[in-house]
Parts: C-alpha cells; sequence; structure tokens
C-alpha cells in the first residue's frame, strides 16, 4: 500500500496522450477566475460575517493567504507533473498509493460536496429573484432542506423552517444532464461567465464603497479572534471562507494543455487568485460599510451558528429580518438595502446565469477523478464506461450528479460548504508535504518551475492548512475522520486487491475506449 507510481511513468503517460497546448497565460488566469468566484462570495458572506462580524475582510486575507502558498505548491508540481488528477496524482507519485487514496477520496468531498454547496447557493438567488422581481411567493418549505443538530454521534433534522431544497435540486440534475450528453463549456462561454461575474462585483463595489459608513465597522470583531465556540470568530470565519477560493486548483488540471506551463501556471494559479482577492476585500468592505454585519445572537445573548435552529429562529425576530447576516442572497440584498433594487435584481440574475458553470466545473472534477482512480483500479472500472452515442462517462456522471442532489436537497450552504473545505484543506495539505518530500527524494529532477523559499512557503501552506481545518465547526471537522474511515475500509476490501500497480499492470490505459472526455472548458 506503500508502492509508488513513478513519475516518470506518469509522465510518460501524459506525453502519449500530447494534448494540444494551446492554452495561454490569460485564458489559465479565465478559467481560474471562472471556477473560483461562486457561491462564496454571492452567498457565503452572509455566513462569514456571522462568525466575524464587519472583521470579516479580515477572515478574507487569511483565507487568501494560505491559498496564495498552497496555490506555489501546486505550481511547482502541475509544472512538473502536467497530468489530470491533481493533488490525487501528485500523491500517489511522492508518498504511495495508501496516501493517494486517502486524498482523491477527500476529493469527493472537495468536488461533490461543493457542487452542493453552490447549487444551494444558486437556488438563494434563484428564489430572491422569483420573490423580489416576480413577487411569487415560493414555498418556504420547498426551498430549503432542514436544519441538523448532532445528537451525540447521530444527526438528526428539524424539519420545521423547510424539508427539501427544490431549486438546488433541479439545477444539480440539470447540470448532470448537460454533462451527460456531452454539452460542454467552449473557453469562450467560460470567458463570457467570468465577465457576468466579474460585472457584477464591480457594480457592487462601485454603488456599495461610496456609502459606506465608518460606524458600521464597530465592533469590529464582535466574537473575536476565535470566537467562543468552535468555527466562530474571525479565524472561524476564515475557515469557511476559505470555500470562495476553492476552484484555483482548475487551473493546475489544465498544465497539460497550457503553452510552456513552467511559466504560465503559476501565472494563471496566482493571478487568478490575486484578482479574486482584491475583489474579494472590495465587496467584503462594501458590504460591511454600506449596511453593517453585526451578527444576529441567541435568546441568552450568546454567538450562534449560523445555519443552527437558534440561528434561523434568531433571523426569524423581525428586526433581525433585512440584516446581511440573515440574507440568503448576500449582495443582491446588500443592494436592495441601499436602494438599488434593480441593480440588485441584475446581480441576481448575474448569479443565476454564472453559478452553474462552478457547479459544472465541480462534477466534471469529481468524475475526472473517478476516472483517474477507476483507471489505476482503484475503483471498479465499470464506473469508467463511455456511452456510445454521447461519448462521456455518462454511469459516473449520473451517480454523482444524483449524490451530488440529494445532499443538495437536505443540507444548508454553509454546512456543505464547511464540508468541502474539510476534505479540500486535506487535499492542499498534502500537496505542500508532497513538494517537499519530493524535493528531498528527487532533488535534481528537473522543475520547470521552482517555488521559492521553498522551506519557509510550503511548511506555511501546510500549516495553514491545518490551522483553517481546525478552525471548521466540530461537525465539519469530523466528516473528514469518518468519511477517511469508510474511504480505508473501501481501500481494503477492494483497490488494495484490484490495483493495477499493486497487480504490476503497466500503463494501458490511455486508449480511445476509456481516455476521459475532454477537460471543461475543452479548449480550441
Ligand atoms: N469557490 C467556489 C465558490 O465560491 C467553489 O462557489
Amino acid at each position: 500500500m506503500w508502492r509508488v507510481k513513478s513519475l516518470d511513468a506518469i509522465l510518460a503517460t501524459a506525453e502519449k496522450k500530447s494534448l494540444h497546448r494551446s492554452l495561454g497565460p490569460v485564458q489559465l488566469t479565465l478559467l481560474g477566475i471562472g471556477a473560483i468566484i461562486g457561491t462564496g462570495i454571492f452567498v457565503l458572506t452572509a455566513a462569514a460575517s456571522q462568525k466575524a462580524g464587519p472583521g470579516m475582510s479580515v477572515s478574507f486575507i487569511i483565507a487568501g493567504a494560505v491559498c496564495a502558498v498552497a496555490a506555489l505548491c501546486y505550481s511547482e508540481l502541475a509544472a512538473m507533473a502536467p497530468v489530470s488528477g491533481s493533488a490525487y496524482t501528485y500523491t500517489y507519485a511522492v508518498m504511495g498509493e495508501l496516501l493517494a487514496w486517502c486524498v482523491g477520496w477527500a476529493l469527493i468531498l472537495e468536488y461533490a460536496v461543493a457542487a452542493s454547496a453552490v447549487s444551494v447557493g444558486w437556488s438563494g438567488y434563484v428564489l430572491g429573484l422569483i420573490e423580489n422581481a416576480l413577487g411569487f411567493d415560493f414555498p418556504d418549505l420547498l426551498s430549503a432542506g432542514p436544519v441538523w443538530a448532532m445528537n451525540g454521534m447521530m444527526p438528526v433534522p428539524d424539519f420545521s423552517a423547510g424539508i427539501i431544497n427544490v431549486p438546488a435540486i433541479v439545477v444539480a440534475l440539470l447540470v448532470t444532464c448537460l454533462l451527460m450528453i456531452g454539452t460542454t463549456e467552449s473557453a469562450r462561454v467560460n470567458a463570457v461567465l467570468v465577465v457576468i461575474k466579474i460585472a457584477a462585483l464591480t457594480a457592487f463595489i462601485a454603488l456599495t464603497l461610496p456609502v459606506v459608513n465608518a460606524a458600521n465597522f464597530t465592533p469590529f470583531a464582535p466574537n473575536g479572534l476565535f470566537g467562543s465556540s468552535s468555527g466562530m470568530g474571525i479565524v472561524g470565519a476564515a475557515a469557511s471562507i476559505f470555500f470562495a477560493y476553492v476552484g484555483f486548483d482548475a487551473v493546475s488540471t489544465a498544465a497539460e494543455e497550457t503553452k510552456n506551463p513552467q511559466r504560465n501556471v503559476p501565472i494563471g494559479l496566482i493571478g487568478s487568485l490575486a484578482i479574486c482577492t482584491l475583489f474579494y476585500l472590495l465587496v467584503a468592505i462594501g458590504a460591511v460599510g454600506a449596511i453593517g454585519a453585526q451578527p444576529v445572537v441567541g435568546a441568552a445573548g450568546e454567538a450562534v451558528q449560523p445555519g443552527s435552529a437558534a440561528f434561523v429562529a434568531a433571523c426569524a425576530l423581525a428586526e433581525n429580518t433585512n440584516k446581511l447576516v440573515c440574507s440568503n442572497e448576500a449582495l443582491a440584498h446588500v443592494l436592495r438595502e441601499i436602494n438599488w433594487p434593480g441593480v440588485g435584481n441584475a446581480l441576481g440574475l448575474a448569479a443565476m446565469l454564472a453559478l452553474p458553470s462552478v457547479i459544472l466545473m465541480m462534477i466534471y472534477g469529481q468524475t475526472r477523478i473517478f476516472f483517474v482512480m477507476a483507471r489505476d483500479g482503484l475503483l471498479p472500472e465499470g464506473l469508467t464506461k463511455i456511452h456510445p452515442k454521447w461519448k462521456t462517462p455518462y454511469i459516473v456522471t449520473a451517480f454523482t450528479g444524483i449524490a451530488v442532489a440529494i445532499a443538495a436537497a437536505l443540507f444548508p450552504v454553509g454546512q456543505l460548504a464547511d464540508i468541502s473545505n474539510s476534505g479540500t484543506l486535506f487535499a492542499f495539505f498534502m500537496v505542500s508535504i508532497a513538494v517537499l518530500v519530493l524535493r528531498r527524494k528527487d532533488p535534481t529532477r528537473k522543475r520547470p518551475f521552482r517555488m521559492p523559499l521553498v522551506w519557509v512557503f510550503a511548511p506555511l501552506s501546510a500549516f495553514g492548512c491545518a490551522f483553517l481545518f481546525w478552525n471548521l465547526p466540530h461537525d465539519a471537522k469530523m466528516v473528514l475522520p469518518i468519511w477517511g474511515g469508510i474511504g480505508l475500509v473501501v481501500y481494503f476490501l477492494y483497490g488494495y486487491r484490484k490495483s493495477h500497480l499493486g497487480r504490476g499492470l503497466i500503463e494501458v490505459h490511455e486508449t480511445d475506449s476509456d481516455a476521459p472526455p475532454p477537460p471543461v472548458p475543452p479548449i480550441s
């Protein structure tokens, strides 16, 4: 189980595939921004302010800083091994099959659960539009899943505020159908959606910054730096809002199709992150400054977790319904509150149009990870079956889409984002360690991009990921070991025996019959 798949074998595979290298730095950066900007900034700004108060701009900086050092680690590995599979593949090459399996298994949390989170975020915006622009009152019980509380180790649902999130199911299944029949975004569609998202955020910044009221920033950190309970405070908000940055690693998966990857992959990774960080900071300052971001409190004046039953009750009080922290469509809500209802609705429309592309990226990313793992023999090869007409891996796509829709139907966006973060932080942590191990194990290998100050930044990245993980809410933190435990059982019952590497099978998988479909967005 410690067997490694040699980097040379992986590179030989990539060489055989020899995808056309057509992506330049601008397209790569757009690809990154397309995957990054989504529910995190459009929706979770509300949950972040419930945790941090006005200090959430500091949370954005903390999460952005961790992502920046992680992006450097990704850059080094992606430029050196520009192949599909991302963190899973790097770990297989450096630290062996068992850990690679754990990373692949954790990536299910990153991609599939993130797709569910973005679907729920989309639902919030669509419902807001239906109610504000069309004046139609959608039944509350069908617009949100139940609120969950832990009773010991047992999650218990409370259906009083919602039973099922119908719009989230619809969008998740629609995107799945598109992927199944092979409709993929083109680079051009992605660029248009990026422009829509950037335009919406720019309008938001332009309208909110002039009405910033300094008084709205005090008290700056009502829940303190670390908060009184897990996942609260400025650092707890950083751990949650980390979700807003997830997706930049999509750039690393396109390394194989990049011109001059040693230069352009780092530019794409760091460039997309830097642009998004700047926008996020300005949006956070604008939102807080324009209408304030003080958290709502429970009956005894205590801080309450967003999404909890106490939080739902606090938000139902008349004096709180218009607060930023209670909104399901945070940015549109701010614009309506400062008397720009038309622009608020337009921003809602922009989110409605653009968020499905993030869902698509995430579900696609998930199917690709399953694909690579099945190709290595660690998952059943039946999963990789290609549809004769659509030429897509329809079984794994349908399976993923249905799972995404079920989670989206039943959980609130914040909880899903936190669970997704737990998997992503684990994967980023392993990538940070992999960079260091490889520098030691194979110091002379050609590194087209060498991250600067590796012995400072890579440990910082690993530490930052562990630190954010530690500051996630308790329940989200517990998901990773439980999910990991299930993963280990699956591995020892199946993958350990079936592994192609373990059975001495040479890489023979890059034939037309089982090669993965082209990446999203396909590059012309
Ligand atoms: N970063 C992506 C989003 O915020 C996943 O939706």
